[in-house]
């Protein structure tokens, strides 16, 4: 069945990717790409696809209702899969009542347009991307399971925790179609570089310091950007209505493991002389709240939806760092302008 599916938040990270996947994949639908074209939407991401015939951008904010009601009526959108967010966990601290407005009262506008326009539900689907930091924080043991309790500490996590309630309540109340899935943290190309592993790939490029929070030991499990798009897209065509679905692939590291790691292979890569990466290593005054540990256990979407992930983390970490090696253009592009004054503020003064 064709269908019409509006992607929001499709200019960032993790939508770019899910964008190009879906325009590539699926001829038979049309892919509308609604951003806002915040600090962390950047359309080069979309160069390879934006002449797609299957494929439209629209420059939107998704906390304009009005607006989205038109968009949804105007191009009789069918499905909605739902990314558009404040996603970085330190904005959140220096910054909450954006992340309120965006993750909450964005996510409740669009699930307001949806109820209004959407009368046969049998045709529709509003899926919405959340993160696993929902759950909380792990000890030394254990797993997020989908009914682990939410227990959010950061103003990030509860804004998206929020968001999952909203569109849980949105089903429970008015029947609207949803499905859920929570992921754990993301790494690729096209990641904006605030986030740990491209900022580390840009500071060690120009030579800057490498701020580790804490003593380093705060343990995250990374999926690479691409499958968790093929999890979407797994979880799209074939999810439960009402269902959640944890998206992980037991690939735990302690941050100052991987940090290592991805110092040598950058040496290696530029052809450093060993150990010179490593040298930039800062211990910096640690995050407010920050999370010892997140672990997901993805039993649930492997045994019914028969997804896993493809890459090895060495593998995947190795290509990242090749993509933003070769795409320095990009880098350079993102990183200009305002984002040196977030730079200067978040971590020289640390
Ligand atoms: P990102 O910050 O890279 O991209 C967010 C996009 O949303 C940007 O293109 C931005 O312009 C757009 N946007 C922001 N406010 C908007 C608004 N008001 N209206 C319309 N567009 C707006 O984020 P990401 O890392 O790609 O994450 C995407 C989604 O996946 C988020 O909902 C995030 O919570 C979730 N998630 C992220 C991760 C991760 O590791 N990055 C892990 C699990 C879940
Ligand atoms: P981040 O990429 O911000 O993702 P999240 O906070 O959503 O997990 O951070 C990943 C881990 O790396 C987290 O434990 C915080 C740590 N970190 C640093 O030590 N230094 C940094 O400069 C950044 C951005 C993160």
């Amino acid at each position: 069945m064709s269908k019409n599916v509006l992607i929001t938040g499709g200019a960032g990270f993790i939508g770019s990717h899910l964008v190009k996947l879906f325009v590539r994949k699926y001829p038979d639908y049309k892919i509308y790409n609604l951003d806002a074209l915040t600090y962390a939407g950047n359309l080069e991401s979309l160069k390879e696809i934006e002449q797609s015939k299957n494929y439209e951008f629209v420059h939107g904010d998704i906390l304009d209702l009005p607006f989205l009601e038109n968009l949804l009526v105007e191009k009789n959108i069918t499905h909605i899969i739902h990314l558009a967010a404040e996603s970085h966990v330190d904005r959140s601290i220096s910054d909450p009542l954006i992340f309120i407005k965006t993750n909450v009262l964005g996510t409740a506008s669009l699930l307001q347009a949806a109820r209004k326009f959407w009368k046969n539900q049998k045709d529709h689907l509003f899926y919405h991307v959340s993160t696993d930091e929902v759950y909380g924080s792990l000890g030394e043991e254990g797993y997020f399971y989908e009914n682990t309790p939410y227990d959010p500490r950061s103003p990030y996590s509860a804004s998206k925790a929020s968001s999952d309630h909203f569109v849980r309540a949105f089903h429970h109340t008015y029947g609207l179609p949803v499905v859920l899935s929570n992921c754990s943290n993301n790494y690729g190309p096209y990641q904006f570089p605030e986030k740990l592993i491209p900022l580390f790939i840009n500071n060690i490029l120009e030579m800057k310091p490498l701020p580790v929070y804490g003593k380093g030991i705060n343990i995250r499990d990374w999926m690479y950007v691409k499958d968790h798009a093929v999890a979407i897209d797994v979880i799209f065509h074939g999810g439960k209505i009402g269902d959640t679905y944890n998206i992980g692939g037991h690939n735990e590291w302690k941050n100052i493991d991987l940090i290592k790691l991805l110092c040598q292979q950058m040496d290696q890569k530029l052809n450093r002389p060993k150990g010179t990466s490593e040298k930039l290593i800062t211990y910096v005054t640690d995050r407010a709240g920050h999370d010892m540990r997140y672990a997901i256990d993805a039993s649930k979407i492997k045994n019914e939806l028969n997804w896993v992930p493809s890459l090895q983390f060495e593998e995947g970490l190795s290509e990242t760092i090749d993509w933003y090696l070769a795409n320095k253009e990009w880098l350079a592009n993102v990183t200009s302008g305002e984002y040196q004054n977030y730079y200067d503020q978040q971590y020289l003064k640390r």
